[in-house]
Parts: structure tokens; C-alpha cells; sequence
């Protein structure tokens, strides 16, 4: 007796194919779209119907898939296809590797692992149909305009389903058929075993087609039905990147929708991007031409963008992200980041704090209500809280071999281009001038100047560029011309 609230015995997902029309190097299934690859989105949808076991055909690059799978569902069963070709072998040698341990009894499902943009919802209605219905195979189908390439589905004057014909085995009448064969099922699995043993490669690609199971089912008395979609995205496979994209676009265009129904602003969807695996609170405003990546989150009352492209970004509460490019960083409630700024991985801004423009960030742990406001350099650093870097500082942390820390401490108030040469520490409270190269460690409370003399040296232009516009400038604002020049120095103020 199978428990009410477990899914079917198992689905399987298919992803054997060569994808020679992607030319890729990747194999299809790995292409991504929403930040996730395309076997991904498919075992998430599979996932979902909560099926007590979970196999994937694979056979092309097997190794390359394989080894995504270990990331992506290390549960899920890889069965390898052998050199016997067709969707009906391909599941033919699932049903044999997962009847090993036990042999399947109840909802077999199969899916494809090209298929992303199906839903767990749509998958869980076919289940859901298949066993209210008793049938024997229920096939998800779509109408569509043109249906070149598909499996026609093939129905008898009341309207049930007699079979699947391939396009390169039908006639002309039957390829004015609209309604097509999406390639996903729910099978009785014992039905499933019997047909698939009696399936041969008797056609016109000389594969063993996991459609034929259809009409074998109604020989030995079974009933056939099909789920029709009115959703047509949701069956669609990938071919080439030109479906690739289009696949994406969709896919996008769904992620964004739902994030404004639940209560995000986009201003602009078109330009928008989010990723499957974002997630967004109530309240957030997205600028156009923004690109949301990986496990990139966002707070209440926070606005990202424009011109933005984050992955792993935690942002929090209120916080404002503009013309931003980072990865791996966290920004704190409240704080503000940018325009033209890149934070690299490790960047943690606290609460009220500011990274400013033309600013690049790594490694660098900055306290509550810090502000790095223009032009710079943070790197192997932390530094306290309310504290004030100035214009155009660096952390020089790279000796040629190794990279070092600097430590700057709360409430410091830095000079314009103030170089750090790390290791090197600042204490509390501490000032240093501007243009101060901070070699050695600076106390608390310090101030740290690096003296450089300065030296005018009066009549220096009327002597060395004679008739140039600076020339009759500088005569012009001299009072006394005449006057020789001279040279003064001073140290350096802060
Ligand atoms: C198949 C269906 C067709 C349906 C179409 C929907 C059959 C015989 N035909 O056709 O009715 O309209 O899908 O897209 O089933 N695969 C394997 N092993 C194989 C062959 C294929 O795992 O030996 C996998 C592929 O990786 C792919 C899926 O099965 O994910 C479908 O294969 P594909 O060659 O695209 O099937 P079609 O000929 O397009
Ligand atoms: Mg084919």
C-alpha cells in the first residue's frame, strides 16, 4: 500500500542525447539559463512531485555530466545508456537499473533533462490525472502552429488517444496534426516493463521509440489519455542556442514577473535579470538594466541599480546599490555602494557605510557607518567603525610574493591618498596627512605625516616656457614681474 502523500514510484529523466546542434563543448544539458543549467531546472521540476526514486539516462560526456550531477542532485541514480539508440531504450535501462534493488510498482514518470521551463505543478497535474484516471499512460501534449519535428499525437474519432506518430514515420495527413508529443509521461510501471520488452527499432531512425509503448498499452487493454497544455514554454526543449536564449528570455521574464506579484518594483522587466535562485523581500526596488545573480539576495527598502550586475550579494535592509559590479560581498542595512564600483569576494560593508565611486573592494571588512567615499583601493583590510578613509587611499597589501593586512581601527579620519604598505597598523582615533605612505604601525590618537618637502620655485615658467598661455597667466597675476626667482620650502601640513 502506497502512502497518500508520496509521489510516484519514480520519474526518470532523460539526457543520453549528443545536443550536436548546440556546438558546444559543454554538453546541452549543462547549458544555463536563470543562473542554473538546464538538467537542473529539470530535476528540481522532477524533485518536487516527491518521487521515491530518481534515475538520469545519461551516455554523451557522461563523465562531464555525471560530475555536475554530483553538485546539482547527488541522490539522483545515473544509469548509463548503451549503444542501443531511442527514447524506449533509454528508459528501458532506467526501469532495469532501478527494478534491481526492487522491482517499480505504481506512476513511472519520464521527463526530459532539456526541457527547463517545465513546472513541478504541471508535472504533479499529470501525475495527479494519470491516477484519478486509472490509466495506463497519460502523455502531456501541447497544440502548436507548427509542429515540425514532433511526435504527432494520434487520436480516434472520440477523441482518446491511440498512439504517437514520430514526423519522420508519418503521412501526409498526419502531419496536419497540431497536437504534439511533449516526451513527458506517466506510465503504470508495469505496463511500462511489458510494452518496453516488446518495442522494437522497426522505423525509420532504427531507434527503439518509447512512443510505441502507447499503442501496446491500448492492445493489452490499458487506457490511453494525454494532459494538454495550454502552456506551451513548458514542454519546449532546447535545441541550439537560438532556443537557448529564447528559453531564458521566457524563463526571465517569468522570475521578474513573479517577484513584482510578490511585491518587488522592476522598473524596467525588459532589462532586468534575475536568476531561479535569487530572492527578493517585499518592497525592493530593482533599476533597469540590473542583473541579479547566484544567491544574490535583497532586504526590504533596498534599491539595486541601474547599470548593476550582482552574484552572491547579501543586501541588506535600505540599503542602495547603484551602477555596481560585484560578486560575493555582503552590504549591510542602510549602507550605500557606489556609482562605478566593484566589490570583489570577501567585501562585508556594515550597517550606515559607504563605498563610493570608483572604489575597488576585496577582502575587506568594513564596521558600521565607515566610509570609503571616492577613488580607491581596499584589500586584506579591516577596518573599525565610524571611521573616515579619504580620497584616493590604498591598501598597498601586495609585496610582489604575498599579501598582507592592514588593520585600521574605529573612528580614524585618513588623509587624501593616503597609501597603507601592509602589514601595517592604525590605531584608534588616529589622522594621517595627506599623501602619507603609512610604513610603520600608527598609535591610537596619533597623527602620521609622511614630511615630503616642498619647493616653489618662483619664475619658473616665464624662464623655462616663454609665450605660453601659462606664461602670460602667470605674468599677468605677478604683480611685480620683474622680481627673481627664488625658491622656498615647506614641510608638508596635514
Ligand atoms: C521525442 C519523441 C517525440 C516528441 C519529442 C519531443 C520519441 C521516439 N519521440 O522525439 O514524439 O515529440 O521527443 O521533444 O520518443 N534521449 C536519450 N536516449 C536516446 C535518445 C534520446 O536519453 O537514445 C533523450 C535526449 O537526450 C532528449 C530526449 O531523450 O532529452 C528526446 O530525444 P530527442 O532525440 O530529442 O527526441 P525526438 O526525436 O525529438
Ligand atoms: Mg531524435
Amino acid at each position: 500500500m502506497i502512502p497518500e502523500n508520496t509521489g510516484p514510484a519514480a520519474v526518470i529523466v532523460l539526457a543520453a542525447g549528443a545536443g550536436t546542434r548546440m556546438k558546444s563543448r559543454t554538453p546541452k544539458i549543462l547549458h544555463e539559463i536563470g543562473g542554473r543549467s538546464m538538467v537542473a531546472h529539470a530535476l528540481m521540476a522532477a524533485r518536487s512531485v516527491n518521487p521515491r526514486q530518481l534515475a538520469i539516462v545519461v551516455r554523451h560526456e557522461r563523465d562531464l555530466v555525471a560530475r555536475h550531477l554530483a553538485d546539482v542532485d547527488p541522490a539522483a541514480v545515473i544509469v548509463d545508456q548503451d549503444d542501443i539508440p531511442g527514447t524506449g531504450r533509454a528508459v528501458e535501462v532506467a526501469l532495469q537499473a532501478l527494478d534491481a534493488t526492487q522491482p517499480l510498482a505504481g506512476t513511472v514518470v519520464v521527463t526530459y533533462g532539456d526541457v527547463p521551463l517545465l513546472s513541478g505543478a504541471l508535472l504533479a497535474e499529470l501525475v495527479a490525472t494519470h491516477e484519478k484516471e486509472a490509466n495506463a499512460v497519460t502523455v502531456l501534449t501541447a497544440v502548436l502552429d507548427d509542429a515540425t519535428g514532433y511526435g504527432r499525437i494520434l487520436r480516434g474519432e472520440d477523441g482518446t488517444v491511440t498512439g504517437i506518430r514520430e514526423h519522420k514515420d508519418s503521412s501526409e495527413a498526419e502531419r496536419l496534426i497540431r497536437e504534439v508529443n511533449s516526451g513527458i509521461y506517466a506510465f503504470d510501471a508495469a505496463v511500462l516493463r511489458d510494452a518496453l520488452a516488446h518495442v522494437t527499432t522497426d522505423n525509420s531512425q532504427g531507434e527503439k521509440y518509447l512512443t510505441d509503448v502507447l499503442g501496446l498499452a491500448r492492445q493489452s487493454g490499458g487506457r490511453v489519455a494525454a494532459v494538454v497544455t495550454a502552456d506551451r514554454w513548458q514542454v519546449e526543449g532546447a535545441n541550439d542556442r537560438v532556443q537557448l536564449s529564447a528559453l531564458g528570455a521566457e524563463l526571465n521574464r517569468r522570475t521578474v514577473e513573479a517577484w513584482m506579484r510578490a511585491g518587488v518594483t522592476v522598473v524596467d522587466p525588459a532589462t532586468t535579470w534575475i536568476d531561479s535562485s535569487v530572492t527578493l523581500d517585499e518592497d525592493v526596488r530593482i533599476l533597469p538594466n540590473t542583473q541579479l545573480h547566484g544567491t544574490t539576495s535583497v532586504a526590504r527598502d533596498a534599491v539595486v541599480g541601474p547599470d548593476t550586475t550582482l552574484t552572491d550579494v547579501t543586501i541588506g535592509e535600505g540599503a542602495t546599490v547603484t551602477r555596481t559590479h560585484g560578486s560575493g560581498a555582503v552590504i549591510g542595512a542602510d549602507a550605500a555602494v557606489g556609482p562605478f564600483t566593484y566589490l570583489r569576494p570577501g567585501t562585508v560593508l556594515g550597517e550606515s557605510g559607504k563605498i563610493g565611486a570608483f572604489y575597488e573592494t576585496k577582502n575587506v571588512t568594513i564596521g558600521r557607518g565607515s566610509k570609503l567615499s571616492h577613488l580607491g583601493y581596499a584589500g586584506d583590510a579591516e577596518i573599525g567603525e565610524d571611521t573616515n578613509i579619504g580620497c584616493g587611499n590604498i591598501t598597498a597589501n601586495y609585496d610582489g610574493e604575498k599579501k598582507h593586512r592592514t588593520v585600521i581601527g574605529s573612528g580614524v579620519r585618513t588623509g587624501s591618498n593616503t597609501v597603507f604598505v601592509a602589514p601595517v597598523t592604525v590605531g584608534d582615533g588616529a589622522y594621517s596627512g595627506a599623501g602619507a605612505v603609512i610604513r610603520k604601525d600608527v598609535p591610537a590618537g596619533a597623527l602620521a605625516l609622511t614630511v615630503a618637502v616642498q619647493r616653489n620655485t618662483e619664475g619658473w615658467v616665464a624662464a623655462n616656457r616663454p609665450g605660453t598661455r601659462s606664461a602670460e597667466l602667470a605674468q599677468a597675476a605677478t604683480k611685480d614681474s620683474s622680481s627673481t626667482p627664488a625658491s622656498t620650502e615647506e614641510g608638508n601640513q596635514p
